[in-house]
């Protein structure tokens, strides 16, 4: 298993170093832009070796795609980052034309590659990767739900006063602040529904917590966030490495699933080794599905923003 994460910033050398702790993949390749940055990234991290005990070997490189040939995974988290204050839509102008021009890159050195896209705003940008390639629709995906899920999780173990371990929840719908749908109604304590411990306005509290997660730690950091970020990556590029068929919520190119077409945004998919292997279409209740639906008309509104 070979992957390339295209940036090493804070968020790609991240989920670097999160791969490479879990010592499933034989390589990891980063690139990027700024001159010795990602071989120095690189390099720092190959030191951690011996320490973290594991032996992926992890290479930088400044522009070289053909240091990344045969990638089976590329993930690229190139681009500007939101400061306070931003929305992820207001970095569409200048991540679509670097989004562009990566995934392009990258397709040349590695045709059969899967890719996962972390740049922001995500649906517009794995949109855009599913428009301006040819890769099948399975092999582009976007992560944003496993982040918010993950977001969801911590804030429901908050609220219950629960070990994470003992919670389940999802994020569905677009990665922004009023896109997303946490779906708290099927959140679950231990398989008992959260709504047996958690008054409606705390789940509400809930809700509201998760949608900002991203925003709150714009404002405590100065830029967007990366050890989570970093891990949902990480944990997805598993799942397609061991194939091991489990679901998480991604930006997944619809076509009709959900009553939704022409548009990326996050649903429940089972990643394996064919990347999306399956959408997993499962029943929303009415106000689940309207949320769902309102989520799509702002993504769709963004990516109206894209020339081509
Ligand atoms: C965040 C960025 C990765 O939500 O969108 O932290």
């Amino acid at each position: 298993m070979k992957v390339t994460v295209v940036g090493a910033g804070a968020v790609g050398a991240s989920c670097a170093e999160y791969i490479a702790i879990k010592d499933f993949a034989s390589e990891v390749v980063i690139l990027d832009i700024k001159e010795g940055f990602a071989e120095g990234k690189a390099m720092d991290l190959m030191q951690t070796a011996s320490l973290n005990g594991f032996d992926t070997k992890i290479t930088g490189s400044t522009s070289d795609y053909s240091k990344t040939a045969n990638s089976d995974v590329c993930v690229i988290t190139s681009g500007i980052p939101r400061k306070p204050g931003m929305t992820r839509e207001e970095l569409i102008g200048i991540n679509a034309g670097i989004v562009k021009s990566v995934s392009t890159s990258l397709i040349e050195h590695s045709p059969n590659t899967i890719i996962i896209v972390v740049s922001n705003p995500m649906d517009t940008m794995t949109y855009l990767v599913h428009k301006t390639t040819d890769l099948p629709k399975n092999r582009i995906i976007g992560m944003g739900g496993a982040l918010d899920s993950a977001r969801f999780k911590y804030r429901l173990a908050e609220a219950l006063g629960a070990p994470i371990s003992d919670v389940d929840g999802m994020v569905i719908g677009g990665h922004s602040d009023k896109g997303m749908v946490p779906l708290i109604g099927k959140a679950v304590r231990n398989s008992v529904s959260v709504s047996e411990f958690l008054s409606e306005k705390r789940m509400d509290q809930v809700v509201q917590d998760t949608k900002v997660g991203g925003a709150t730690l714009t404002g405590l950091l100065g830029t967007s966030a990366w050890y989570a970020p970093g891990a949902a990556v990480s944990a997805m590029v598993q799942a397609i490495a061991c194939d091991t068929k489990k679901i998480f919520p991604c930006s997944a190119l619809l076509a009709g699933e959900f009553g939704l077409s022409d548009l990326s945004i996050g649903v429940p998919c089972v990643l394996g080794a064919n990347g999306i292997e399956k959408i997993v279409e499962i029943s929303l209740s009415d106000a689940e599905k309207t949320k769902l639906t309102e989520s799509a008309e702002g993504v769709k509104k963004t990516n109206g923003l894209l020339e081509f």
